[in-house]
């Protein structure tokens, strides 16, 4: 099975930049990118930061270019995004929970849960008791390995600035993960805008760069925020009902070459 992870693709208004970037050029040539090399993929996983200020309009742009994935998709809230626009934008997306937008997606190989951490007004991000027993009450059901996915890293990724807006209080969440180690087989993430990966207690974790701002590691101890405009990339997990492979794949022009 092979799987598609695209982060933070922070679009805004028609013709708005971020950083001097241009984050609906970025995110069409990550789409365009997707199609020509990949569109073999199940499904694509866009995990968060979706559009910057949570407007409909916003939204509306962003299934226009999302509309082109040759892959059916799937969206999760970020700290950025707003459920309410986000629910009126995609009404066909089937997001489960009256008070949040988790997803339980079942594919031949895997059970995928989708996690929605947003919340209202903060950086930070949130896993509360309704959607910690939504997350165990699947874990516990589910035959298949599962494969998570939400937008807040639920571990320290080693970058001051990015620590200081985590998933809050992870402890309960990782200790689920924890009794279902074996089950559970990776967790991907965004919110960091860089490829991050670490194993944590038998579980694998990763991160993609955004599709148009990265932030950068300079003065990553200090507790520095830089935003930078290192390329933008996407990733591509392969899985085979054993081992989790991931990729990372940039979609800036490049050449390549007979080896
Ligand atoms: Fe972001
Ligand atoms: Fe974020």
């Amino acid at each position: 099975m092979k799987l598609i992870q695209v982060s933070d693709t922070h679009l805004g208004e028609p013709g708005e930049r971020v950083f001097g970037l241009d984050p609906a050029a970025a995110l069409e040539q990550c789409v365009a990118h997707i199609n020509a090399h990949h569109a073999d993929a199940a499904l694509c996983v866009v995990t968060g930061d979706l559009v910057n200020a949570g407007t409909g309009s916003e939204y509306a742009g962003l299934k226009r270019v999302l509309s082109r994935l040759a892959m059916p998709y799937r969206l999760i809230p970020g700290n950025h995004d707003a459920r309410d626009a986000l629910k009126a934008g995609f009404p066909d997306m089937r997001l489960e929970g009256k008070d949040f937008l988790h997803q339980s997606v079942e594919t031949p190989d895997a059970t995928l849960l989708l996690l929605d951490t947003h919340e209202p007004g903060k950086e930070s991000g949130r896993i509360c008791d309704g959607r910690l027993a939504w997350i165990e009450a699947r874990l516990a059901e589910s035959a298949k390995p599962v494969l998570v996915f939400m937008h807040h890293p639920p571990v320290a990724i080693g970058h001051q600035a990015m620590d200081r807006m985590p998933l809050r209080n992870p402890g309960p969440f990782l200790e689920l993960l924890g009794r279902h180690r074996g089950k559970v087989r990776h967790v991907f993430f965004g919110h960091v805008h860089r490829p991050f990966f670490t194993v944590l207690d038998g579980i694998g974790y990763s991160s993609v760069p955004g599709t148009c701002h990265q932030i950068s590691l300079i003065g990553m101890e200090r507790g520095d925020l830089y935003a930078s405009s290192e390329p933008g990339g996407y990733g591509v997990i392969l899985f085979d009902g054993v081992r989790v492979g991931v990729h990372m794949q940039a979609f800036a022009d490049a050449a390549v070459f007979d080896v």
